[in-house]
This record gives C-alpha cells, sequence and structure tokens, in this order.
C-alpha cells in the first residue's frame, strides 16, 4: 500500500491508500467512481484511457491510465473528460465534436477531447502559422485509436475551434 494524495479537476483527493499494483484507470473508475475515463486496450496503444496531467511550469501533456500504477500520479495535478464542462456548460471544444458529429460510439472521446485540450492550451502558448495547422493538428491527435474511424471530424472540430479563435492560437501571416 502506498499513501496517494493528488488534485483531480481542481478538487483534492486523498491521502488515501491504495494498493501498489492498482492502475490509475481502475483508481479513477472504481474508486472514485470517474467513469468518463475509458478501458480500450489495456496496453498503452489506443489512448481512450488518456488523461492530461498539469506540469507545474504550466505545460500540459495526455498520459494513459491503463497501464500506469495510480501510485505514479501521487502529488500530481491531472484532469479528466469530467473536468471540461464548466457550470453545467460544455466546453468549446465539446460543443465543436458535438457539431461535427465527432462521435460514434463515444469510446474513444474523451482521450481525444483532452488530447485535443491540451493542443489549444499549446497553441494558445506558442501559436503555429496556418500553413502549419493541418500537420499540426495531426500530430497532436496521432496515436489515438477510433474503432469508428472517426478520425477526420475529429481533426475538423479541432480545427474550427482554433480557426475560430485564429488571432490566439495562429502566427498572424505578413
Ligand atoms: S486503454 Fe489505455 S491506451 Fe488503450
Ligand atoms: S467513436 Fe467509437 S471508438 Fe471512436
Amino acid at each position: 500500500m502506498t499513501t496517494l494524495s493528488l488534485t483531480i479537476n481542481g478538487q483534492k483527493h486523498g491521502p488515501m491508500d491504495v494498493r501498489d499494483d492498482l492502475s490509475m484507470n481502475d483508481f479513477l473508475r472504481e474508486m472514485l467512481g470517474m467513469t468518463g475515463t475509458k478501458f480500450g486496450c489495456g496496453a498503452a496503444q489506443c489512448l481512450s484511457c488518456a488523461i492530461i496531467v498539469d506540469d507545474p511550469d504550466g505545460t500540459s501533456s495526455t498520459s494513459p491510465t491503463c497501464v500506469a500504477p495510480a501510485v505514479n500520479f501521487d502529488g500530481k495535478s491531472i484532469r479528466t473528460v469530467e473536468g471540461h464542462a464548466k457550470d453545467g456548460e460544455l466546453s468549446i471544444l465539446q460543443k465543436a465534436f458535438i457539431n461535427h458529429f465527432a462521435f460514434q460510439c463515444g469510446y474513444c472521446t474523451a482521450g481525444f477531447l483532452n488530447e485535443g485540450q491540451v493542443l489549444l492550451e499549446r497553441l494558445a502558448r506558442a501559436p503555429v502559422p496556418r500553413e502549419a495547422l493541418e500537420q499540426t493538428i495531426a500530430d497532436a491527435l496521432d496515436g489515438h485509436l477510433c474503432r469508428c474511424t472517426g478520425y477526420i471530424k475529429y481533426h475538423e472540430a479541432v480545427r474550427d475551434v482554433i480557426l475560430a479563435d485564429s488571432n490566439r492560437y495562429l502566427i498572424a501571416a505578413k
């Protein structure tokens, strides 16, 4: 057993004792009842289980939860799909996913949403030229598998959000 404390979607959890071999996915789903994080391949291959990890320097990245022990997240600040909506209002990215009918069964959606959010925040810190945008989105979403093959719609939804606020996410053309 190890004592675990962490922040999830801005809320502190713990300290609580967890088994050393308990996966982060089971911790979220079974111990906390946060079932928005899915379990797909169970082998760090599909990223349906990915959550956001916020680093102290203000940067963020996604991390799979299926093979990672929960104790690896001790002291960390993470975000899950449950944290995107605020005061009952879906995020801009969530709305874009709906507007594009980006998901079908929805199993991969939380992972794509978290990855898209990380990309938006990265571009807000470091905008890219418009001509680099398609590849930037493709690179960011690469690795997320969708069994229903919704890749293009996810890509288009993320692109729409970026283009709708291009002063924020893109370097202005000269
Ligand atoms: S379930 Fe974690 S990467 Fe597939
Ligand atoms: S929408 Fe079904 S797996 Fe992606």
